[in-house]
Parts: structure tokens; sequence; C-alpha cells
């Protein structure tokens, strides 16, 4: 899976770059298997409706956060029955940009996730350490207590995907060496091992941050790698199309 990740960018006319990416994964049209990987936006609000009609199933469309209510009084926010009524089948819950700019908790992000659920969305979750709290080593407990805390019981891959996104890599330009997203998304893995255990094996898991055209092909065909989630690069179809041509589906 590569998604892409609009955050507060994006007014009807970038529509464009949506038709433009149908385009480029037309090549894969009538036989879908030779896509290189599942293929997802994420536009801001309100642009979902408007994006759905574009992809015609060419790709998914997601939300970027949701409520953990289905509905009621609470101005300026969206539930997930709203976002699957817009046309999303996925939506992003704990970014880094929810967790530190609003101050999210990882219970509140539960809620969220089981409200996504009952929704009928799949989830994209994230997770991922400070620079600080790489520096103090202590990246793989804080990714432990944030996935463990954020996930509701019955998570399963039809359900879930995670995405590892170390928040000193995103829009940064700087990624963690191979090496670095090789050890943490095996010790994601191993957790998931752990709980839920069975129903977790499949579970992909992404990396985030600083993924672009040149450095993607690198990173997507490390074998514990399972997709990528983009932010920047995504906004524009021939970046965001170079990242998807760089997966190598072998
Ligand atoms: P970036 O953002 O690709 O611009 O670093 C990634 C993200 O926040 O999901």
């Amino acid at each position: 899976m590569v998604a892409g990740n609009w955050k507060m960018n994006g007014l009807g006319a970038d529509l464009a770059e949506l038709d433009a990416l149908k385009a480029l994964l037309g090549q894969f049209s009538g036989n879908p298997g030779a896509q290189p990987c599942d293929v997802l936006i994420c536009p801001p609000a309100t642009l979902i409706a408007r994006a759905a009609q574009r992809a015609q199933g060419a790709f998914a469309i997601g939300g970027q956060d949701c409520h953990a209510n289905a509905s009621g009084a609470f101005t300026g926010d969206i539930s997930a029955p709203m976002l699957k009524d817009a046309g999303a089948s996925y939506v992003i819950l704990g970014h880094s940009e929810r967790r530190h700019l609003h101050q999210e908790s990882s219970a509140e992000i539960a809620r969220k996730v089981h409200a996504a659920w009952r929704g009928g969305l799949r989830v994209i979750l994230c997770i991922g350490e400070t620079m600080s709290e790489r520096q103090s080593g202590t990246q793989e407990r804080v990714c432990r207590d944030q996935l463990y805390e954020s996930l509701p019981e019955g998570v399963n891959a039809e359900n879930t995907l995670i995405a590892y996104e170390p928040v000193w890599a995103i829009g940064s330009g700087v990624t963690p060496s191979a090496a670095d997203i090789v050890a943490m998304h095996e010790h994601i893995r191993s957790l998931l091992a752990k709980r839920p255990g069975e129903a977790g094996r499949e579970i992909p898991i992404l990396y985030g941050g600083s993924v672009n055209p040149s450095n993607a092909s690198q990173i997507l065909n490390l074998a514990a790698v399972n997709g990528a989630l983009v932010g920047g690069a995504s906004l524009k179809a021939k970046d965001f199309y170079a990242v998807i041509a760089a997966v190598n589906r072998t």
C-alpha cells in the first residue's frame, strides 16, 4: 500500500492531480494484478466526495481523522459514518500532528479506531518517536506504548494498517537509515505477534516520513516494509506515481 496524506492542502483545482494520477495508473487497468501496490489518497475532508467521484475506484480515498462518536454536538468534527458516506474507505488516525498539535492521547485514539471500524473504515494507525526520544534510546518503548494503547481489541489485517512515522522524519527531508527502519518494523512486527497474536501476523506496517521519488525504491523494497505513508510527495501526481512505481511487487 502506498498512501498519500494531503494534510491541510488542496482546493478544488488540485483535483486535477487526481485525474493525472488516474491516467498514470490507467496503464494497469484491465490487469489490476500488475499495479505495483494498492493506492490510497487522503485529501482534506472538503475534497473527499469530489475525490471519490474522480477516482472511480482507480485508487481508494480516505479521511485524515475522525471523531470517536458517530454523531452529536461536536462542532467542527467529522465522524466515521460521515467519511464513509462521502466516499472514504480508510481513515488515518493517531498522526503525530494530531497527537502533538491537538494533544490526542493514545486512549482517545483507541476510541477513534473503534469508531472507524464501527463505521466501516479501515484504519491507518500512526505511531512514532520524537528526536529526543530516539536520542535517549526510548524509541522502542514509546512505539510499543503508542501501539498497544491506541489499538482496541479486535484488530486484524482486514481492519487496520500500522504506519511507523518517526516524528523527526516528517516533512524534514531526513529519513532514518535502512537499518533503523528495519529494526523498528521488526520490533512492531514482534509486538503484533504478541498482541493481537495470530490475527496480527498479516497487518501491514508502512513507513512514513520524507518518502520521495529519490528514496522510495530503497525504503519500499526493504522486506520489513509493507508500504509507505507519503505527505509532501503525494501532492503532485508525478511524484506520487514515482513512489508507487518504485514498489517491486515480488
Ligand atoms: P512527509 O509526511 O512525507 O511530508 O514527511 C509524512 C506524513 O506526515 O505522513
